[in-house]
């Protein structure tokens, strides 16, 4: 891979663009029903095409799959319906090659019950090492502060082992206990995890369900100092052998607690910013830019070498954890009207039934996904606007097969339409026949070209992935207006999140006598003078505005030219 420098070769993440996918949804190259790894080769020139720079993958160990693999009975193997460890390492080379880095799942806190240490700690006496490789009580009575996640699904975080004689803690479903972090056996084996897949070449590791690694009495048993403590030890593990590599944390949490996950640089690189993504979809539909501009403002600064991962959807339910009861409500009055939708504390929904398949209205969640601070992540089919089927049981509805076709199963397998691991989406709106890579290459208004032109625009401006942010405070609170700016490299977002056309005035006195720059269609607007700016937008409209000093140099207004086109 050529790298300009050493500072843009490690700090890498900032400057990505994350596509998370499953292997199983992608693409089938045997047959069977399920996608696998020589099949997720196959497509990396679409990913390379649409301009992303790294993809995440899901968990592909193998697994019993109750959690969709997030119920891991091996990590250093490849579950034998994705293909064989040389079809991964096929596909690392492969994405490499074309620029493309891999970020891959480290479930630390629990496993599967079918994971043989599980199957070992279980017989093992109490107070051996083998037993302490799990949280094991007497009583099903101490931690009461942990919440329950999986409210849908789990009563108590502790369920009773018969062949233990005892009960296991587990944060998620009873399937998966929680590795004990206090015995430094755990530590050891994680580590050898940790190595074994750094060492062939994966560039980044996202911690999943990362705040519930310890437990004690009298807390709520999330974000505690020793669980903190793990952190440190795994970056500086991580940092002294493969100084590129970063890791993610999956930490649900409010803005000051999931910045904690960075610690003070000197532990996560990223962490998702869980508490934003409601609020954007609120601003949306309140038509106020409030939500978002209140818990932006509360973030907390992170540390220089760090970054937020930003997304709009992903594999999980659209999670309102993050959001007091009354905002909840609101969700799921206006997101969630069928209660089939609902699941656990959120929205079992994909990107773009929750915009209604409103054209603008995905825009637009996109513009903000790739203009606000921090790297996009986005969600594989929703480039292309695909549909979900809530009726699904669990959160498999938005866990269908890609659509690359109109052909028989999207696409996505030659199998017998019946042994594919999950019907893809025929609801009249979302069909596959319509909704599909296929059709959209082929029509350049298409959303994927869309999409494209978007992520190409975002890679050549540094200040999306590393600038401060400031917010314009413009009267009409329809408008969201912030200013970008990093280096020589100064950019101002206009969002109107209205549905109906919409002018505000905005204070620009900081930057008088530049021309604005409609960055898509690099078309100079009216440089700013000492009134207020006044801008019109139409119905969920945006502009990203290029307001470099060398902006001024453009040409006045009367007389517009079209040098170069974004596109
Ligand atoms: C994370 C994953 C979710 C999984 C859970 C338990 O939250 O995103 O899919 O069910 O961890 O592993």
């Amino acid at each position: 891979m050529v790298q300009p420098n050493r500072e843009v070769a490690t700090l890498w993440y900032k400057d990505a663009v994350i596509y998370e996918l499953h292997v199983r949804a992608f693409h089938d190259s045997n047959a069977d029903g399920l996608g696998d790894f020589p099949g997720l080769t196959e497509k990396l020139d679409y990913l390379r095409d649409l301009g992303i720079t790294a993809i995440w993958l899901l968990p592909f160990y193998p697994s019993p799959l109750k959690d969709d693999g997030y119920d891991i009975a091996d990590y250093a193997a490849i579950h034998s319906s994705y293909g064989t460890m040389s079809d991964f390492r096929r596909f690392l080379r492969e994405a490499h090659h074309r620029g493309i880095r891999v970020i891959t799942e480290l479930v630390l806190n629990h496993t599967s019950d079918q994971h043989p240490w599980f199957q070992r700690s279980r017989r093992a006496l109490p107070g051996t090492p083998w037993r302490d490789f799990y949280v094991w009580s007497d009583t099903a009575e101490r931690y009461q502060g942990a919440r329950v996640i999986f409210k849908d699904f789990e009563r108590s975080n502790w369920s009773w082992d018969p062949e233990a004689g005892a009960y296991y803690w587990h944060r998620f479903y009873g399937h998966q206990p929680d590795l004990n972090f206090n015995s430094p056996r755990v530590w050891r084996a994680m580590r050898q995890v940790v190595d074994f897949w750094l060492r062939m070449g994966v560039d980044g590791l996202r911690l999943d369900a990362v705040p519930y690694l310890h437990e004690r009495d009298g807390t709520n048993c999330e974000n505690l100092p020793e669980t903190h403590a793990v952190l440190k030890r795994l970056r500086q593990h991580v940092a002294a052998r493969y100084p590129d590599r970063m890791l993610l944390a999956e930490a649900n949490q409010w803005p000051e607690d999931a910045a904690a996950y960075f610690g003070s640089g000197d532990e996560c690189h990223m962490a998702f910013h869980f508490p934003v993504m409601p609020r954007m979809f609120m601003s949306i539909w309140m038509e106020d830019r409030y939500p978002m501009v209140e818990i932006l403002t509360r973030t907390p600064p992170v540390p220089d070498e760090c970054q937020w991962a930003m997304f709009l959807r992903n594999h999980d339910e659209l999670t309102l954890e993050m959001v007091t009861d009354e905002e909840r409500d609101y969700m799921y009055r206006v997101y969630a009207t069928d209660p089939e939708a609902r699941i656990n504390l959120g929205i079992r929904r994909r990107l773009a039934p929750l915009m209604g398949n409103n054209r603008r209205r995905i825009e637009l969640m996109n513009s903000l996904l790739f203009s606000l601070p921090g790297t996009p992540v986005i969600y594989y089919g929703d480039e292309i606007g695909m549909g979900d089927n809530i009726y699904l049981g669990d959160r498999n509805g938005v866990r269908t097969p890609m659509q690359w076709s109109a052909d028989r199963n999207a696409g996505f397998s030659r199998a017998n339409p019946q042994r594919l691991y999950q019907r893809p989406i025929v609801d009249p709106e979302y069909h596959y026949e319509t909704v599909q890579v296929e059709a959209q290459q082929r029509n350049q208004q298409s959303l994927l070209w869309w999409m494209k032109r978007l992520i190409a625009l975002r890679k050549r401006h540094q200040a999306f992935g590393r600038g401060s942010l400031d917010f314009l405070a413009p009267a009409n609170r329809r408008i969201l207006a912030f200013v970008r700016r990093y280096g020589a490299e100064t950019i101002l977002v206009v969002a109107n999140l209205s549905r109906y056309a919409q002018y505000a005035e905005l204070d620009l006195s900081e930057f008088r006598g530049r021309v604005p720059t409609e960055m898509f269609g690099a078309t100079p607007f009216p440089p700013v003078g000492d009134a207020p700016y006044f801008i019109t937008l139409g119905p969920h409209s945006f502009y990203w505005f290029a307001l470099s000093e060398a902006a001024t140099e453009q040409q006045p207004p009367s007389s517009p030219t079209r040098k170069s086109r974004a596109e």
